[in-house]
Order: structure tokens, then sequence, then C-alpha cells
């Protein structure tokens, strides 16, 4: 990947990793455009980028379709081409399923991962057309790998983000766009915030009590690893064209678990059957 000069896209670029993911891009020489629902987030960040003419901070709701194409269309008039989209713009609601609502189920669903894929329907093309090669990172999480008590809204939407770079990646690659899954522990942020941006429509939530508990449960922040140091690992997980960007290895053990346990579980004592594994194998390539 040659980046100096080329223009990468970030949703949720105005806070947390999103920002220190296009503070490593911008450092690798990139246009980058930060893309967040948050006008006061684009301010800030925007100053701290301090990029100049090489940075475009616009206002974008991710799920909103035709928002994303009008952005899309002003990315490519002052930069020419778009070459990388980080689909990053995430929200969460923590805490036991039971008390999940549709609302809560349909905002987080709605960003995490029909987000995800407004990015990828309007971008794709964009990317394909001009040619000259991109690369696709979506944000998920560690929790997309190894679950995690308590996150079942919030896991399985990263999952299904993950899948979707897994399932692109061999598709797309021959044709010069890299897809990579980005599964971070936890990084110091704004998420717990994320309750701000959640629409009126969607505001019926099961976990008003159980956030308010959590809140007084203590700040693990310190232990966090920082914006700046997730965002340089993308930088480089972009440049090494890996398919999974991985920070933290204190997670080795349950990754470890659950690849032992998927497995353990194939059915080994029942006969193979070659045709099928042939056609399979071609038919889904
Ligand atoms: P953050 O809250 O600091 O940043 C997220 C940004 O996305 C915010 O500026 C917010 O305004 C924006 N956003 C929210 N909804 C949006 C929408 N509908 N359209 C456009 N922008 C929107 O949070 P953080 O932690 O940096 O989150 C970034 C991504 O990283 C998310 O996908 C999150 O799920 C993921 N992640 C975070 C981890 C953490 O420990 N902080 C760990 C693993 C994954």
């Amino acid at each position: 990947q040659n980046l100096p000069g080329k223009t990468a896209f970030v949703t949720g670029g105005a806070s947390g990793i999103g920002l220190g993911i296009a503070k490593a891009l911008l450092g690798a020489g990139m246009n980058v455009t930060i893309a967040d629902i948050r006008q006061d987030h684009l301010d800030s960040a925007a100053a701290e980028l301090d990029g100049g003419e090489r940075v475009l901070a616009v206002k974008l709701d991710v799920t909103n379709r035709e928002q994303f194409a009008q952005v899309a269309d002003a990315v490519e008039a002052k930069f020419g081409k778009i070459h990388i989209l980080v689909n990053n713009a995430g929200v969460a609601v923590v805490g036991p399923t039971e008390l999940a609502t549709f609302a809560d189920w349909d905002w987080v669903m709605g960003v995490n991962v029909g987000g995800t894929i407004n990015g990828i329907v309007t971008m794709l093309p964009r990317i394909l057309a001009h040619g000259e090669g991109g690369h696709i990172v979506c944000t998920a999480s560690m929790s997309a790998l190894v679950p995690v008590g308590m996150t079942t809204i919030y896991s399985s939407g990263k999952a299904a983000v993950t899948s979707m770079m897994e399932c692109m990646r061999p598709e797309l690659e021959p044709r010069g766009v890299i897809c990579s899954a980005f599964c971070p522990g936890a990084v110091q942020s704004n998420i717990a915030d994320a309750a701000k941006t959640r629409p009126a429509d969607l505001a019926d939530t099961g976990y008003a009590e159980a956030d308010k508990r959590r809140a007084s449960g203590g700040n693990f922040m310190h232990l966090y690893q920082t914006k700046e140091q997730v965002g340089e690992r993308v930088l480089e997980g972009i440049l090494n064209d890996e398919l999974y960007i991985l920070t933290h290895s204190e997670f080795l053990t349950g990754v470890e678990e659950r690849g032992l346990a998927t497995t353990a579980a194939v059915q080994t004592h029942l006969p193979e059957n070659p045709e099928y594994k042939e056609t399979f194998a071609m038919l889904f390539r």
C-alpha cells in the first residue's frame, strides 16, 4: 500500500478509536475524512488533528443512507478518490439479555451493523471503480472472537461485521481491495456517552437501571490502551494486509479455547465426501 496522497474515510472518526486511526493515517501521509454524528466531537477532533487541507470533518449519521451518499460525493469532490474505508462508528448497551427492548436491539444493530452495511454499499463500488486498490477496515471487537457475558447485542453485531470482512476478503483481494476486521480489547474512549446520540424513536431502553449501577462500579480506564496505540496498530495492520488486526495479548487463551472447541466439534468420525468438499470449495470460493 502506497498511502501518501491517498484518501481515507473514517466513520465515528471524531472520538476515541476512530480519531486514533485518523491520526495514524494522517501521519502516514493520507488525506483523511472524519465523519461523525456529533458536531462537538468533529470540532474538537479537527483541532486535535490539525491537518489543514488534508483533513475534512463532516457530519454523518451512518444509519442515514442518503446522507452517506452525499458525504461520499463531497469527499470525492474534495480529494478525488476514496481508498480506505474504516467502518468504525459504534455504540453499545451492556447488561442482561432479558432486559433488552426492541429499541435496544434496533439502535445498536442499526449503528454497528447497519452503519457498516451502509458504508460498504456506498463506498465499495466507488473504491472498485477507480481501480487504484483500497482497503476496508471494520472496527469489530475482541468480543466478536471471545464471547463476553452481558454483551449479547453488542458482541453479536461485532461478530457480524467480522464475518463480513472474512467473507469479502477472498472475494475482493484479487481486485485489489483488502478487508480487515479490527478486534481490539478495551480502549480509552467516550463510548460510555454513546446514549447521547440515541435517536428519540429508539429511546425505550431496558438498561436504565443497569447503566446506573455500572456507572457507579468504578473506572478502569487507566488499564485500557490509548487511541494513539490502537491507531498505530491499525495502520500497521493495513500496511501488512492483516485480516485480523488484534491488540490485546490477554485474550490469547480465550481465542485458543474457542478455536479448539469448534475444531473438537467437527464430526471427524463421519466419512468425508470428497465430491461435496470439492464442489463446496468451488462454489463458494
Ligand atoms: P467513542 O464514543 O469515543 O467514538 C465513537 C464515535 O462514533 C463518536 O464520536 C460518536 O459520536 C460516533 N457515532 C456514534 N453513532 C454514530 C452514528 N450513528 N453515525 C456516525 N457516528 C456515530 O467510542 P469508541 O470506543 O472509540 O468506539 C469506536 C468503535 O470501537 C466502536 O465501533 C466500538 O464498538 C469499538 N470498540 C471500542 C472498544 C473500547 O474499549 N472503547 C473496544 C472494542 C471495540
